[in-house]
Protein backbone atom coordinates (compact mmCIF):
# COMPACT_ATOMS: atom_id res chain seq x y z
CA UNK A 1 0.00 0.00 0.00
CA UNK A 2 1.37 3.41 -0.53
CA UNK A 3 -0.62 6.22 1.43
CA UNK A 4 -2.51 9.19 -0.19
CA UNK A 5 -0.50 12.38 0.56
CA UNK A 6 -2.91 14.78 2.36
CA UNK A 7 -2.46 17.99 0.75
CA UNK A 8 -1.97 20.57 3.22
CA UNK A 9 -1.29 23.59 0.86
CA UNK A 10 -4.03 23.41 -0.97
CA UNK A 11 -6.64 22.63 2.18
CA UNK A 12 -5.46 26.09 3.50
CA UNK A 13 -5.85 27.75 0.17
CA UNK A 14 -9.63 26.28 0.13
CA UNK A 15 -9.83 27.87 3.46
CA UNK A 16 -8.28 31.19 2.68
CA UNK A 17 -10.17 32.01 -0.26
CA UNK A 18 -13.41 30.95 1.59
CA UNK A 19 -12.30 33.69 4.44
CA UNK A 20 -11.35 36.42 2.07
CA UNK A 21 -15.61 35.79 -0.18
CA UNK A 22 -16.73 36.08 3.44
CA UNK A 23 -14.71 39.18 4.33
CA UNK A 24 -16.53 41.05 1.23
CA UNK A 25 -19.75 39.66 3.03
CA UNK A 26 -18.91 41.52 6.22
CA UNK A 27 -17.42 44.50 4.78
CA UNK A 28 -20.62 44.87 2.04
CA UNK A 29 -23.28 44.03 4.42
CA UNK A 30 -22.36 44.81 7.59
CA UNK A 31 -19.63 47.44 7.43
CA UNK A 32 -17.09 45.42 9.25
CA UNK A 33 -13.49 44.55 8.58
CA UNK A 34 -12.45 41.70 10.62
CA UNK A 35 -9.13 42.59 12.24
CA UNK A 36 -5.90 40.48 13.56
CA UNK A 37 -3.50 41.93 16.03
CA UNK A 38 -0.18 39.56 16.49
CA UNK A 39 2.11 40.58 19.16
CA UNK A 40 5.85 39.73 18.81
CA UNK A 41 8.18 39.74 21.91
CA UNK A 42 12.22 39.36 20.97
CA UNK A 43 13.33 38.40 18.21
CA UNK A 44 13.46 34.61 17.88
CA UNK A 45 13.97 33.62 14.07
CA UNK A 46 11.52 31.43 13.91
CA UNK A 47 8.46 33.20 15.71
CA UNK A 48 9.72 36.42 13.35
CA UNK A 49 8.63 33.88 9.90
CA UNK A 50 5.77 33.05 11.64
CA UNK A 51 4.74 36.29 12.21
CA UNK A 52 5.49 37.99 8.87
CA UNK A 53 3.32 35.00 7.55
CA UNK A 54 0.30 35.85 9.71
CA UNK A 55 0.72 39.59 8.58
CA UNK A 56 0.64 38.61 4.93
CA UNK A 57 -2.19 36.06 5.13
CA UNK A 58 -4.05 38.95 7.05
CA UNK A 59 -3.67 41.41 4.40
CA UNK A 60 -4.19 39.13 1.21
CA UNK A 61 -7.54 38.14 2.66
CA UNK A 62 -8.56 41.59 2.73
CA UNK A 63 -9.07 42.10 6.52
CA UNK A 64 -6.97 44.52 8.62
CA UNK A 65 -3.48 43.30 10.02
CA UNK A 66 -2.23 45.52 13.06
CA UNK A 67 1.54 44.22 13.93
CA UNK A 68 2.87 44.92 17.49
CA UNK A 69 6.86 44.68 18.27
CA UNK A 70 8.20 44.90 21.66
CA UNK A 71 11.72 44.21 22.51
CA UNK A 72 12.97 40.93 24.44
CA UNK A 73 13.30 43.48 27.93
CA UNK A 74 10.00 44.50 27.66
CA UNK A 75 8.65 44.51 30.74
CA UNK A 76 5.38 42.09 31.35
CA UNK A 77 3.62 45.45 32.92
CA UNK A 78 3.98 46.93 29.72
CA UNK A 79 2.93 43.72 27.43
CA UNK A 80 -0.13 43.59 29.66
CA UNK A 81 -0.75 47.02 29.19
CA UNK A 82 -1.18 46.69 25.46
CA UNK A 83 -3.18 43.15 25.16
CA UNK A 84 -5.50 45.79 27.51
CA UNK A 85 -5.67 48.32 24.81
CA UNK A 86 -6.06 45.43 22.02
CA UNK A 87 -9.13 43.83 24.33
CA UNK A 88 -10.98 47.48 24.41
CA UNK A 89 -10.07 48.53 20.36
CA UNK A 90 -13.47 47.34 18.28
CA UNK A 91 -11.40 47.16 15.39
CA UNK A 92 -9.32 44.36 16.66
CA UNK A 93 -11.42 41.12 16.69
CA UNK A 94 -8.51 38.48 17.43
CA UNK A 95 -5.52 39.01 19.30
CA UNK A 96 -2.58 37.09 19.27
CA UNK A 97 0.64 36.93 21.41
CA UNK A 98 3.31 34.39 19.64
CA UNK A 99 4.53 32.32 21.79
CA UNK A 100 7.22 31.48 23.57
CA UNK A 101 7.82 34.70 25.27
CA UNK A 102 11.22 36.09 26.90
CA UNK A 103 11.65 34.04 30.17
CA UNK A 104 10.79 36.94 32.41
CA UNK A 105 7.13 37.05 31.06
CA UNK A 106 4.63 34.43 32.88
CA UNK A 107 2.94 33.17 29.64
CA UNK A 108 -0.23 32.07 31.47
CA UNK A 109 -0.56 36.00 32.96
CA UNK A 110 -0.43 37.01 29.41
CA UNK A 111 -2.54 34.38 27.89
CA UNK A 112 -5.06 35.04 30.41
CA UNK A 113 -5.30 38.73 29.88
CA UNK A 114 -6.53 38.08 26.58
CA UNK A 115 -10.09 39.12 26.09
CA UNK A 116 -11.49 35.28 26.22
CA UNK A 117 -13.92 36.94 22.72
CA UNK A 118 -10.45 37.63 20.98
CA UNK A 119 -8.53 34.80 21.70
CA UNK A 120 -8.01 33.20 18.06
CA UNK A 121 -5.70 30.91 19.70
CA UNK A 122 -8.01 29.44 21.78
CA UNK A 123 -5.31 29.45 24.79
CA UNK A 124 -7.17 31.08 27.45
CA UNK A 125 -8.62 29.45 30.41
CA UNK A 126 -12.17 29.75 29.80
CA UNK A 127 -11.97 28.54 25.99
CA UNK A 128 -10.08 25.44 26.92
CA UNK A 129 -12.52 24.49 29.40
CA UNK A 130 -15.12 25.34 26.98
CA UNK A 131 -13.46 22.90 24.88
CA UNK A 132 -13.43 20.30 27.46
CA UNK A 133 -17.27 20.84 28.20
CA UNK A 134 -18.29 20.78 24.52
CA UNK A 135 -19.10 24.45 25.17
CA UNK A 136 -18.82 27.18 21.77
CA UNK A 137 -15.42 29.15 22.24
CA UNK A 138 -12.62 29.87 20.63
CA UNK A 139 -10.84 26.16 19.57
CA UNK A 140 -6.90 26.63 19.05
CA UNK A 141 -5.62 26.64 15.26
CA UNK A 142 -3.56 23.27 14.79
CA UNK A 143 -5.65 21.27 16.38
CA UNK A 144 -8.45 22.72 14.44
CA UNK A 145 -6.56 22.26 11.05
CA UNK A 146 -5.56 18.20 12.49
CA UNK A 147 -9.25 17.38 12.34
CA UNK A 148 -10.86 19.68 9.25
CA UNK A 149 -7.50 16.91 7.28
CA UNK A 150 -8.99 13.90 9.09
CA UNK A 151 -13.18 15.27 8.67
CA UNK A 152 -12.30 15.58 4.62
CA UNK A 153 -10.81 12.32 4.96
CA UNK A 154 -12.39 10.08 7.23
CA UNK A 155 -16.08 11.38 7.25
CA UNK A 156 -17.68 10.25 10.83
CA UNK A 157 -14.85 9.33 12.88
CA UNK A 158 -17.14 7.72 15.63
CA UNK A 159 -15.60 5.06 17.48
CA UNK A 160 -12.16 5.17 15.57
CA UNK A 161 -8.66 4.83 17.52
CA UNK A 162 -7.33 7.87 17.77
CA UNK A 163 -3.63 8.02 19.09
CA UNK A 164 -2.33 11.39 19.82
CA UNK A 165 1.51 11.20 21.20
CA UNK A 166 2.28 14.69 22.62
CA UNK A 167 0.35 16.29 25.53
CA UNK A 168 1.37 20.13 25.19
CA UNK A 169 -1.65 22.91 25.54
CA UNK A 170 -1.04 23.93 21.83
CA UNK A 171 -1.32 21.24 20.23
CA UNK A 172 -1.57 17.67 22.37
CA UNK A 173 -4.33 18.26 24.57
CA UNK A 174 -6.86 20.49 22.18
CA UNK A 175 -6.15 17.90 19.11
CA UNK A 176 -7.21 14.91 22.00
CA UNK A 177 -10.09 16.59 23.24
CA UNK A 178 -11.36 17.57 19.58
CA UNK A 179 -11.11 13.62 19.13
CA UNK A 180 -13.16 12.99 22.02
CA UNK A 181 -15.98 15.25 21.19
CA UNK A 182 -15.95 13.20 17.17
CA UNK A 183 -16.63 10.27 19.08
CA UNK A 184 -12.99 8.39 18.97
CA UNK A 185 -11.42 6.44 21.43
CA UNK A 186 -8.40 8.44 22.03
CA UNK A 187 -5.10 7.76 23.77
CA UNK A 188 -2.90 9.93 25.02
CA UNK A 189 0.85 8.77 24.29
CA UNK A 190 3.94 11.14 26.13
CA UNK A 191 7.20 10.65 26.76
CA UNK A 192 6.43 8.32 29.35
CA UNK A 193 4.45 5.84 27.69
CA UNK A 194 5.40 2.29 27.66
CA UNK A 195 5.53 0.48 24.21
CA UNK A 196 5.01 3.17 22.25
CA UNK A 197 4.74 1.00 19.31
CA UNK A 198 2.36 -0.97 20.55
CA UNK A 199 0.10 1.95 21.45
CA UNK A 200 0.45 3.33 17.85
CA UNK A 201 0.13 -0.21 15.93
CA UNK A 202 -3.61 -0.14 17.07
CA UNK A 203 -4.43 3.11 16.14
CA UNK A 204 -6.92 4.01 13.24
CA UNK A 205 -5.71 8.05 13.67
CA UNK A 206 -2.29 8.59 14.28
CA UNK A 207 -1.49 12.25 15.41
CA UNK A 208 2.29 13.03 16.05
CA UNK A 209 2.79 16.70 17.93
CA UNK A 210 5.87 15.60 19.89
CA UNK A 211 8.35 17.52 18.30
CA UNK A 212 11.15 14.70 18.62
CA UNK A 213 12.86 13.76 14.58
CA UNK A 214 10.88 10.40 13.52
CA UNK A 215 10.70 9.32 16.27
CA UNK A 216 7.34 7.62 15.48
CA UNK A 217 8.53 4.91 12.95
CA UNK A 218 6.94 3.97 9.98
CA UNK A 219 6.32 -0.11 11.10
CA UNK A 220 4.32 1.14 13.72
CA UNK A 221 1.73 2.33 12.07
CA UNK A 222 -1.47 0.11 11.35
CA UNK A 223 -2.60 -1.01 7.53
CA UNK A 224 -4.41 1.84 6.59
CA UNK A 225 -4.74 4.38 9.09
CA UNK A 226 -4.33 7.64 8.84
CA UNK A 227 -1.82 9.86 9.67
CA UNK A 228 -1.38 13.42 10.78
CA UNK A 229 2.29 14.68 11.70
CA UNK A 230 2.17 18.13 13.50
CA UNK A 231 5.86 18.07 13.60
CA UNK A 232 8.12 20.26 12.12
CA UNK A 233 11.59 19.63 13.15
CA UNK A 234 14.67 21.15 11.46
CA UNK A 235 17.80 19.15 11.21
CA UNK A 236 21.29 19.65 8.94
CA UNK A 237 21.95 16.96 6.15
CA UNK A 238 25.49 15.40 5.62
CA UNK A 239 26.49 18.45 3.94
CA UNK A 240 25.79 21.43 5.89
CA UNK A 241 22.17 22.42 4.96
CA UNK A 242 18.89 21.73 6.77
CA UNK A 243 15.73 20.47 5.97
CA UNK A 244 12.76 20.20 7.92
CA UNK A 245 11.63 16.25 8.74
CA UNK A 246 8.36 15.79 10.69
CA UNK A 247 7.79 13.39 14.23
CA UNK A 248 6.92 10.58 11.56
CA UNK A 249 9.23 8.48 9.63
CA UNK A 250 7.57 9.35 6.71
CA UNK A 251 8.55 6.71 4.05
CA UNK A 252 8.20 4.10 5.73
CA UNK A 253 4.89 5.25 7.21
CA UNK A 254 3.45 6.07 3.73
CA UNK A 255 4.01 2.32 2.78
CA UNK A 256 1.51 1.20 5.88
CA UNK A 257 -1.16 3.99 6.60
CA UNK A 258 -3.82 4.87 3.84
CA UNK A 259 -3.21 8.52 3.87
CA UNK A 260 -0.61 10.91 5.31
CA UNK A 261 0.22 14.70 5.91
CA UNK A 262 3.88 15.46 4.75
CA UNK A 263 6.39 17.88 6.46
CA UNK A 264 6.45 20.53 5.14
CA UNK A 265 2.94 21.31 3.25
CA UNK A 266 0.79 18.93 5.38
CA UNK A 267 -0.33 20.64 8.76
CA UNK A 268 1.57 23.76 8.68
CA UNK A 269 -0.14 25.52 6.20
CA UNK A 270 -3.56 25.06 7.98
CA UNK A 271 -3.16 26.86 10.89
CA UNK A 272 -2.93 30.25 9.38
CA UNK A 273 -5.72 29.63 7.25
CA UNK A 274 -7.71 28.67 10.16
CA UNK A 275 -6.57 31.70 12.20
CA UNK A 276 -7.55 33.28 9.69
CA UNK A 277 -11.22 31.24 9.99
CA UNK A 278 -11.26 32.00 13.17
CA UNK A 279 -10.59 36.02 13.17
CA UNK A 280 -14.17 35.94 11.00
CA UNK A 281 -15.81 33.67 13.98
CA UNK A 282 -14.92 36.32 16.84
CA UNK A 283 -15.46 39.61 14.39
CA UNK A 284 -19.23 37.56 13.59
CA UNK A 285 -19.40 36.67 17.46
CA UNK A 286 -19.05 39.99 18.63
CA UNK A 287 -21.22 41.68 16.23
CA UNK A 288 -23.83 39.39 17.13
CA UNK A 289 -24.20 38.29 13.29
CA UNK A 290 -23.96 34.61 11.78
CA UNK A 291 -20.81 33.77 10.09
CA UNK A 292 -21.59 34.73 6.24
CA UNK A 293 -22.27 31.63 3.76
CA UNK A 294 -19.45 30.93 0.95
N1 LIG B 1 4.03 29.54 18.70
C1 LIG B 1 4.03 28.37 18.01
N2 LIG B 1 2.76 28.06 17.62
C2 LIG B 1 1.97 29.06 18.07
C3 LIG B 1 0.58 29.30 17.98
O1 LIG B 1 -0.21 28.54 17.41
N3 LIG B 1 0.15 30.45 18.57
C4 LIG B 1 0.99 31.29 19.23
N4 LIG B 1 0.45 32.37 19.80
N5 LIG B 1 2.27 31.09 19.33
C5 LIG B 1 2.76 29.97 18.76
Amino acid sequence: MTADVIDGKAFAAKIKLDVAKQVVILKEQHGIVPGLAVVLVGEDPASQVYVRNKNKSTKEAGMNSFEHRMLPDVSEAELLDLVKKLNEDPAVHGILVQLPLPKHINEAAVIDAISPDKDVDGFHVINSGLLATGGQGMVPCTPQGCIMMLKDRLGDMSGLEAVVIGRSNIVGKPVAQLLLNENCTVTMAHSRTRDLATVVGRADIVVAAVGVPELVKGSWIKDGATVIDVGVNRIEKADGKTRLIGDVEYDEAAKHASAITPVPGGVGPMTIAVLLKSTIVAACRQAGIEEPEV
